[in-house]
């Protein structure tokens, strides 16, 4: 993994030598490094060359505003995330607090906890009750620290409170399970949803889920 030195803000470069490169994503650049003696993940959004620079600016700051204002909502609400230490749009950076987790994926490719689906549906479940919805459900996204998900990536989350959004959202989280964990993806999702119908009862839930069947059906006719 070599991040490319001159697309990082000059300001942040000693960063490079100092940290440990945890992930070089299509967005982003994730650093572990110290922020003020805690451990940190430096998350930075690097520019796409493929875009109008402009808009590229735009896109990239929208991002990061909507992960950093995540960030600090979620918690409020019950939803474990790592905390938010310091944000800054105009270097598209965000520092964090470092979980000393694995991901839900790693961890399911090793050992498949139905209660943590379960425990997961309830937290999508929490959010989408509040009208936030976070677009990019997938097990990479989720960190398992002491037993419990955290929720992270939450740079397209949107607030919404249309069932048909709620309903795309769950759609790629079912994505998910099928491509990534095709082995347990029936056991999965239904304890997943076991947790979201718990916490969004059965009026909610099952108009998600008429919703979800059409989100499918039109997806798979065009
Ligand atoms: N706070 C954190 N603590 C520990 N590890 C983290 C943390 N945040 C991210 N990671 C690790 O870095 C990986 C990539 O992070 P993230 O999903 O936020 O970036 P990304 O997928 O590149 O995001 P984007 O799509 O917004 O560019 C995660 O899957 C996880 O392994
Ligand atoms: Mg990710």
């Amino acid at each position: 993994m070599k991040p490319p030195r001159d697309l990082i803000p000059s300001e942040l470069r000693p960063l490079l030598d100092r940290g440990e490169i945890l992930a070089l994503g299509a967005e982003s650049l994730l650093i572990k490094h110290d922020w003020l003696g805690l451990p940190a993940v430096y998350k930075i959004r690097l520019p796409k060359s493929y875009r109008h620079p402009r808009l590229d600016e735009r896109l990239r700051r929208a991002r990061t505003r909507r992960e950093a204002r995540a960030l600090t909502r979620l918690p409020e609400w019950g939803v474990p995330t790592p905390a938010l230490y310091e944000v800054d749009l105009e270097r598209c950076l965000i520092v964090m607090e470092h979980l000393p987790g694995e991901t839900l994926r790693e961890l399911t490719e090793r050992n498949f906890r139905p209660r943590l689906f379960e425990e997961l549906g309830r937290l999508v479940g929490r959010m989408h009750e509040r009208g936030f919805v976070h677009y990019d459900l997938t097990t990479s996204n989720v960190l398992i620290v002491d037993g419990r998900p955290h929720v992270i990536d939450l740079g397209l989350s949107e607030d919404t409170t249309d069932p048909e959004d709620h309903a795309i959202d769950l759609r790629v989280f079912e994505r998910c399970l099928e491509s990534t964990h095709p082995d347990v993806r029936e056991e999965a999702w239904e304890a997943f949803l076991r947790g979201y119908r718990e916490e969004r009862g059965e009026e909610a839930t099952d108009t998600v889920l008429e919703r979800l069947e059409d989100v499918k059906g039109r997806v798979r006719y065009v």
